[in-house]
């Protein structure tokens, strides 16, 4: 059966492997969400089912999101992928940059869950949030993630709180958090370091757990990682 599937931050990395994934079965229709449309238009250009959507949680995201869809009926599956990462001393780490890691990592998908809600609540949705490890309490930690981690720990906490109040309801959420991928962001935070999970991997177990796992799971914060971290 069709479904209806919002992936933001799609442009590259994960999100974009999570995209391709999806597309490869034709009755899904798909909107890629990123800053940077010029890139999935690029990538995305022989799917017919994928729309690029040009999107910033930095920004204004309840404007965006009513201008942008307005007269979706339903929507079967929601994937927060979108993260910033900034590693700095703790004593180095701005204002700014805090403000800016609770906004992508936190704030934008809630804004985003809630303006999205009534078509989620039509679709009977899934909603996965993409954190991190590091988000998880116990395991190891990394100096510089100040700001990174403790904003996708709230996203955790967000998940299984959602879950409680809609659990009458019958949409779902969960959140997965990931260990090491081979991507940009990866690079950025550990130049040289070399992950044994591919995007595409990774993006492989995110697409079968967003598809499948709603039926059984609800509230649930998942660690997808073979080892610690
Ligand atoms: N790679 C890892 O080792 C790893 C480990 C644990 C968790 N994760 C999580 O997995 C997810 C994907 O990570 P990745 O490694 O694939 O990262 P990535 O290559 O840096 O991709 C991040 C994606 O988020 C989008 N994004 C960033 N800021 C945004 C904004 N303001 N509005 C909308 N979209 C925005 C980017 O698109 P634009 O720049 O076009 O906006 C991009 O598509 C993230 O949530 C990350 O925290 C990754």
């Amino acid at each position: 059966m069709s479904k209806t599937i919002i992936v933001c931050g799609a442009s590259q990395g994960i999100g974009a492997e999570i995209v391709h994934e999806l597309a490869r079965d034709s009755s899904n229709v798909i909107y890629a969400l990123s800053r940077n449309k010029e890139r999935m238009d690029e990538q995305f250009k022989g799917y017919s089912n994928v729309h690029p959507v040009s999107f910033d949680l930095s920004k204004k995201v309840k404007e965006q999101v009513a201008n942008l869809f307005d007269g979706l009926e339903s929507i079967d599956l929601l994937i927060n992928n979108a993260g910033y990462l900034v590693k700095e001393d703790f004593s180095n780490t701005s204002e700014e940059q805090y403000h800016r890691s609770l906004q992508v990592n936190y704030l934008g998908p809630v804004i985003l869950i809630q303006s999205l809600l009534n078509s989620l609540l039509r679709g009977h949705a899934h909603v996965v949030n993409i954190s991190t490890m590091g988000a998880v309490q116990g395991s190891v930690k990394f100096p510089g993630l100040t700001a990174y981690a403790s904003s996708k720990a709230a996203l955790c906490t967000f998940t299984e709180v959602f879950a409680e109040e809609f659990k009458a309801e019958t949409i779902r959420m969960n959140c997965l958090c990931l260990g090491a991928v081979n991507t940009e962001m990866l690079q950025q935070a550990f130049p040289g370091y070399e992950a044994s999970t591919s995007p595409k991997e990774m993006a492989s177990f995110v697409v079968n757990f967003a598809l499948k796992a709603g039926l059984l799971m609800n509230g649930k914060i998942v660690s997808v990682s073979s080892s610690t971290p």
